[in-house]
């Protein structure tokens, strides 16, 4: 008998769930999890083939007197898979009236008879989740079907929204006929390019008439009618294979030897890099400065998307210049609206305030030290942070004072912090023992005139704005920076919440990034879809497979410059990432890579 240790990692039911999500395993594997061992002589994969074998579409109707039958299997795994299957259905009955499951043309076509006998062209699309019930309905176009007047953002921005895992297209012809004509076969061609590119399934595209329907997907698969068959999902893109043309990007090698300044904060006060966080660019300032300088010639608009500390949107911030620069965490929103938004202060008064904060006496426990005294930080300090930040709240007269005295307090935690960096966990040993000091922030007031400061999901804030450069630098793998950075957010936010764990975390559903999720490559299309700018930056490296994952790109080489493609030419730049400090080299053998686009379409 196969053990499930003899097993590839890659290819047990957990790891694949944890990595591919739950779309990507069969019945058998789902309810391999389910059951968590197998029995003797069977391993646990074996035993969910055969429960599923044996049942088949009956398998929702199973009754514990019906699995104990099965050699092997006893009272306590009937009763696990029974209770799972009864407490799904429960939730299903509470939902009402059953989802409109669309499995074949004629399902699509019974939702939306009302098209059949309209005079004009109508374009409707159906968008289905992964069990293809539909989510919505919506009219893409009224009037004759061109491809030029067909844009695959109309059809594929709901998807995103609506995170839909597919979409069925349906269009009639007033005339009667429901052959495809050359334009209906145009528009299909386009959409099902752009819908490969965003990674959304495109499973039929239908014509109709008042008696008569032509189902792309039926016509093309030649015994196959049903969307679903053998628990596969089929679509069109079968179809496209011969057509899809290969696109080379030019690579561009820099062997450059770039120099960073070490800080050059004044006394008493601190900049805006002056902080630990992972994945920021401030050692790769000089080389992304270098591809602006070559690429975008005279801008006057830079927008920082994922801004992080925002030192990128530093280096392009000058009186002429108007940045944009956003991060929907608060943590990285106060720092940048301090630094980047701030241009009428009274640095005296600041100055004034952080020496009394400095001097406030902390011996009681706070929200603060309750939870994070002792691990993340001395009980002292922790003591003076829970303080200091309620005292902030009291002590600012308008919300750049406090932008400015939260972002103060950030930067003097991150430096007391008993951490290697992030706040994903404490180190055992609590040795960084120097006290809390708040320093002033050194910026230069009169270059932030004209610049915007968002917290916003970044999808959602690029259909508002307008700029010459968009430098995006989203999180590349599965790592959540809510989770890494979770303690600065909730001292940022102050709400107080319930922390959970060793970690002590708060709840951060809200606080999830689409770019750490399969969801990624959906909404990178998306992104680029709705920029409204001339020329695109982006960084994004893959570092290599990881053990267990979450260091994995979630977007590949290939989806990137499918993607960017659709908006102009692409030139890769790549260098290794030998930075140096002044005389010191600080080489970590890996390539970093800016993609650039020069924006046309
Ligand atoms: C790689 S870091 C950016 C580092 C930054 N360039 C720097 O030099 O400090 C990615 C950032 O994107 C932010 N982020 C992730 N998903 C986002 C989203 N959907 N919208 C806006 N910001 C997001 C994270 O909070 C994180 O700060």
């Amino acid at each position: 008998m196969t053990k499930l240790k003899d097993i590839p990692q890659i290819d047990r039911p957990r790891e694949r769930f944890l990595e591919k999500g739950p779309d990507a395993l069969s019945k058998s594997e789902l309810l391999a999890i389910l059951l968590g061992s197998g029995i003797k002589g069977k391993n646990v994969k074996q035993l969910s083939e055969q429960i599923i074998r044996k049942f088949s579409n009956k398998f929702l109707d199973i009754t514990v007197d019906d699995l104990l039958e099965i050699p092997g299997i006893g009272k306590a795994k009937s009763l696990q898979i029974v209770s799972a299957l009864v407490l799904v259905k429960r939730f299903y009955e509470e939902l009402g009236p059953k989802d409109n499951i669309v499995l074949s043309a004629q399902d699509a076509v019974s939702l939306t008879s009302e098209i059949r006998d309209k005079k004009k062209e109508y374009l409707v699309c159906l968008y289905l989740n992964a069990r293809n019930a539909l989510l919505k309905k919506e009219i893409i176009s009224i009037g004759t079907l061109d491809k030029s007047l067909i844009h695959p953002r109309e059809i594929f921005g709901p998807a995103v929204e609506l995170r839909a895992a597919g979409v069925v297209l349906l269009h009639n012809h007033p005339s009667g006929d429901v052959e495809p004509s050359k334009q209906d076969i145009e528009v299909i061609n386009k959409i099902l390019e752009a819908g490969k590119i965003m990674g959304m399934n495109v499973i039929d595209f239908i014509i109709v008439s008042e008696k008569d329907l032509h189902s792309v997907f039926q016509s093309s698969q030649k015994e196959i009618t049903y969307y679903v068959s053998d628990g596969v999902q089929h679509s069109l893109f079968d179809l496209l294979e011969t057509e899809q043309q290969t696109y080379t990007p030019t690579i561009k090698k820099i062997h450059k030897v770039y120099f960073y300044p070490e800080s050059r904060a004044r006394a008493g006060r601190f900049q805006l890099q002056n902080r630990r966080y992972l994945g920021n660019k401030y050692k790769l300032l000089g080389f992304i400065e270098d591809i602006v300088n070559e690429k975008c010639n005279g801008f006057s608009v830079f927008c920082d998307i994922f801004a992080g500390t925002g030192v990128v949107a530093e280096r392009f911030n000058e009186k002429n210049i108007k940045v944009i620069a956003n991060d929907f965490l608060s943590s990285n929103f106060i720092p940048l609206k301090a630094f980047l938004g701030t241009s009428e202060i009274d640095l005296e008064e600041i100055e004034h305030k952080i020496n009394l904060l400095n001097g406030l006496k902390a011996t009681d426990n706070n929200y603060f030290s309750e939870n994070f005294g002792d691990t993340y930080f001395t009980i002292e300090n922790a003591r003076k942070i829970g303080a200091i930040r309620e005292k902030i709240n009291e002590l600012s007269n308008n919300e750049n004072e406090k932008a400015v005295l939260i972002a103060s307090l950030l930067y003097a935690v991150d430096k007391v912090a008993n951490t290697v960096g992030h706040y994903d966990a404490f180190r055992k040993k609590l040795d960084t023992v120097q006290p809390l000091r708040l320093l002033v922030p050194d910026f230069e007031a009169e270059n932030n005139i004209n610049n915007e400061i968002y917290k916003e999901d970044a999808n959602q804030l690029i259909r508002k704005i307008n700029c010459d450069v968009l430098y995006i630098d989203p999180p590349y793998n599965s790592r959540q920076y809510s989770d890494a950075y979770h303690l600065l957010e909730n001292l940022a936010t102050w709400k107080k919440p319930i922390v959970h764990g060793v970690a002590k975390k708060m709840d951060r559903s809200h606080i999830k990034s689409d770019y750490c999720l399969q969801s990624a490559v959906k909404a990178f299309a998306d992104l680029i879809a709705n920029a409204n700018c001339k020329h695109i930056l982006l960084s994004y490296n893959n570092t290599g497979e990881s053990k267990d994952g979450r260091s994995n790109a979630r977007i590949s080489d290939e989806q990137i410059v499918n993607i960017l493609k659709s908006r102009g030419d692409v030139d890769i730049f790549e260098r290794d990432y030998k930075a140096f400090t002044t005389g010191k080299s600080d080489t970590d053998g890996h390539t970093e890579r800016v993609f650039y686009c020069k924006v046309t379409k």
